[in-house]
């Protein structure tokens, strides 16, 4: 008698625009489970790019090749400053040039930038075709992959043009993460040390203890780093898919983050790094509007320094942080609206006065040149 393989552990996200499961696992990218009663098509289409397609793409191809009579690959340029509508638009030469119906399925094979603009591809071909998620990096393992935010950024503000789409499976092989560079390694970490000061006071201790096998990737250790940190982030797109309240807590650190990415021209600072850095000064503030003791903003720089991530941003000046900040989606009516922590896993969404705000800034900022 033949046994049923075990099921890949898989975690569940429940939103009023898809329900699906996060498939997370070394070696899952050669799984055949991992890609199962996924919807049927004629064509597949990888995207990917330079650098990831030559590591990762033949074998999802052989995954794919049961369940498509054509598997296409798309490299695209690699970087976050080709995270733009001349980008997208290669995608839409690709899927025309070759015939892609309604059906066809999109697959997003890299880190954070080709799972939002594989997705928003998605979201517009043919007004809507469905996606899977493929991510590679751990900051797209453990974040941007779930909840169907997809985007590409606009010189004046960054993820400013994009749509909600969720995917129909996101697939994490840890094995993955044996490729990627230190520094984009750390990059990750800082989304992962982010839920612990939004939502789970416990997750931060935890992460506080295990840095160090984190850094070495230790694989039980990043292994449970990215399924508390799918776990957080299903639990809270699963209450609030559009972010019209709870999900701007997953923001904490992007208003001062994003604003440093547009400031310094995107790719200058990772992702990551830009959210690190406004971590610490969105705990800061938190700690000068007496939410939290100061010793909360100590805390969390000594994390980050520990974490090899930037804690001082460049001197790009309060004055235009402030002007790009301004064009933050969480923004009502010019006014800027901060995610701010009341305690260790606690979050809340204010508006700060200015003037606080460029004290901050300029607290953590280098000195601009006179
Ligand atoms: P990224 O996609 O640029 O990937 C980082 C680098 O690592 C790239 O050079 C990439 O080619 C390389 N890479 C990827 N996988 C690799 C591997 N396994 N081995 C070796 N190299 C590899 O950056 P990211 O940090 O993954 O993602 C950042 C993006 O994610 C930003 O654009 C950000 O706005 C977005 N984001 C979106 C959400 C969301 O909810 N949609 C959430 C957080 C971040
Ligand atoms: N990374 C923010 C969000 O998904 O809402």
């Amino acid at each position: 008698m033949t046994r049923a393989l075990d099921p890949l552990p898989a975690l569940p996200v429940t939103t009023p625009g898809g329900s699906y499961d996060i498939v997370i696992g070394r070696g899952a990218l050669a799984d055949p489970r991992a890609w199962l009663g996924l919807p049927a098509a004629q064509q597949a289409v990888i995207v990917s790019n330079v650098a990831v397609a030559p590591l990762y793409a033949q074998a999802l191809q052989q995954a794919l090749a049961p369940h498509y009579a054509q598997v296409s690959l798309l490299p695209l340029p690699d970087g976050e400053e080709h995270k733009t509508w001349e980008t997208l638009n290669l995608v839409f030469d690709h899927l025309l040039g070759s015939g892609c119906d309604r059906k066809t399925v999109l697959f997003a094979l890299g880190g954070g930038v080709i799972g939002d603009m594989t997705g928003f591809a998605a979201a517009c071909y043919m007004r809507g075709v469905p996606f899977v998620q493929v991510p590679t990096t751990l900051l797209a393992q453990v974040d941007s992959s779930v909840g169907g935010k997809t985007a590409i950024n606009h010189p004046r503000g960054k993820n400013m043009i994009g749509a909600f789409h969720q995917p129909q499976r996101v697939v994490c092989d840890l094995a993955t993460l044996d490729t990627l560079p230190a520094r984009e390694l750390a990059a990750g970490l800082a989304e992962v040390i982010k839920y612990g000061p939004i939502a789970d006071a416990a997750f931060l201790d935890w992460i506080e203890a295990k840095l160090p096998a984190l850094l070495a990737r230790d694989e039980a250790a990043l292994a449970y780093a990215i399924r508390r940190s799918c776990e957080i982030k299903a639990w809270v797109v699963g209450q609030d898919e559009r972010e019209t309240g709870l999900r701007a807590i997953l923001n904490f650190g992007h208003t001062f983050g994003h604003a440093i990415e547009a400031g310094l021209g995107y790719g200058q600072w990772l992702h990551g790094e830009a959210v690190a850095c406004g971590m610490l000064m969105a705990s800061d503030l938190s700690a000068r509007l007496g939410l939290v003791p100061a010793a909360f903003g100590e805390r969390m720089r000594a994390l980050l320094e520990r974490s090899g991530l930037p804690t001082r941003a460049p001197a790009l000046g309060s004055t235009r942080l402030l002007e790009l900040m301004r064009v933050d989606k969480k923004a009502e009516g010019g006014e800027i609206r901060f995610v701010l922590i009341e305690a260790p896993g606690r979050a809340v969404v204010a508006p700060a006065p200015d003037a606080l705000v460029r004290e901050v800034i300029e607290c953590h900022s280098e000195a601009i040149a006179s």
